[in-house]
């Protein structure tokens, strides 16, 4: 947790003048990976842990930066006619105030210091959170009302556009729209969310591998064009397919000898998993946690198997999970190859179950994990130091 007052006596140190302060939250998805692309359904939740923002208005077109995470700053002309990447932190940032602007958003230049306590490049949406983080201050500061859903949607094209990874909506969409004690159930396509309460039984345990393969960001934009693949092969014979929301297992099956065999499996990961988290918002929403739970495991095992984007040491975290008293389902959460899994732990066996995990990945990887047990918590705010 970043101590509010000790960011606004920074931003005063180094730049000068009262800054508004600023939080959005990292995310954890329950269920309904690589889901998002493919206009499906997924079910994250917003964590407590955060990246803020002290923000001040400038005279003049320039957007200062300076992170406390990577002790490092930049300085863009919001009015460069060619603005390049640069591929590191700086292109979130840039990449949102670019996209603000080119949807006609009266952004202007700002003094910005970003502190964050969500692990970097763990599965957690950093970058979502960063994004969101600014984009709501540079509009806030222009006076402008926030359209949360219009900041989501600029946030992924800042990230799709600029940066460069083709993510889906997911992370922008919970970091803007998350609630205290909830899940959220969000359609890829028409935007439309239902928020589900967690119950009070149960707790949303994170575990980090503390490990990130280099593959994660090509694999992933691998694993959108098999989809594009399917949904082609596909909607030849099955009128109406847009995105692989579209078929349902039944019409998978039926046409399987269509797909190349690689292309089979990615389909059915996709597939299966929007049909699973149908049914868990269902489960979770009546109480059923243990349903709930099995389709986590489902989950993973799809991931697993047949999208390919787990990895050992994250499929270490979730047998040992498995394997664990109290644990009603685990699975890799984000978007692979390293990060964290999510395990649902019956609250009373949450510190045995913690425990267990540390002793069972050292040993077996020689690696600590992290362990966190998260307290869903709101979307983007103001915040007060
Ligand atoms: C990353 C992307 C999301 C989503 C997940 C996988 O977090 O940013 O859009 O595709 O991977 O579910």
């Amino acid at each position: 947790m970043q101590d509010p007052a000790a960011l606004v006596e920074a931003f005063r140190k180094e730049f000068g003048g009262e800054p508004r302060l600023y939080r959005a939250p990292g995310r954890v998805n329950l269920i309904g990976e690589h889901t998002d692309y493919n206009d499906g359904f997924v079910l994250p939740a917003a964590l407590e842990m955060a990246t803020w923002v002290a923000a001040a208005p400038r005279n003049d077109r320039r957007l200062c930066i300076r992170s406390r995470l990577y002790g490092q700053d930049a300085s863009f002309d919001l009015d460069d006619p060619a603005p390049t990447p640069r591929h590191d932190w700086t292109d979130y940032v840039r990449g949102v105030a670019l996209m603000l602007g080119c949807e006609g958003r009266p952004v202007g230049g700002a003094n910005v210091l970003i502190a964050s306590d969500v692990p970097v490049g763990s599965g957690l949406s950093s970058s979502a959170a960063l994004e969101v983080s600014v984009g709501y201050a540079l509009l806030d500061l222009a006076g402008d009302i926030v359209d949360r859903r219009r900041l989501a949607l600029a946030c992924q094209r800042a990230e799709n556009e600029f940066v460069g990874m083709r993510c889906g909506i997911m992370d922008q969409f919970i970091a803007c729209h998350g609630e205290a004690a909830h899940a959220l159930l969000l359609d890829c396509r028409s935007l439309e969310y239902r928020l589900v309460p967690i119950d009070a039984k149960v707790r949303v345990v994170i575990c980090n591998s503390m490990v990130r393969h280099a593959l994660a960001g090509s694999e992933y934009n691998l694993r959108r064009q098999e989809c594009e693949r399917g949904v082609a092969l596909l909607g030849a014979v099955l009128p109406g397919v847009r995105a692989l929301r579209d078929v349902d297992m039944a019409g998978l099956e039926r046409h399987a000898g269509l797909l190349p065999e690689l292309t089979l499996r990615r389909c059915r990961h996709v597939v299966s998993e929007n049909a699973r988290v149908q049914q868990a918002a269902a489960a979770l929403q009546a109480g059923r946690v243990d349903a709930f739970g099995r389709l986590m495991n489902a989950s993973h095992r799809s991931m697993r198997d047949d999208y390919e984007i787990s990895c050992g040491e994250i499929d270490i975290l979730v047998e040992l999970a498995w394997r664990s008293e109290g644990v009603l389902g685990s699975r890799m959460t984000g978007g692979g190859f390293g990060g964290c899994t999510v395990s649902l732990v019956e609250a009373g066996a949450v510190e045995a179950f913690g425990a267990a995990i540390v002793t069972g990945y050292v040993k077996a990887t020689g690696r600590t994990p992290e362990v966190f047990v998260c307290s869903p918590g709101p979307g983007v705010c103001h915040a007060v130091s």
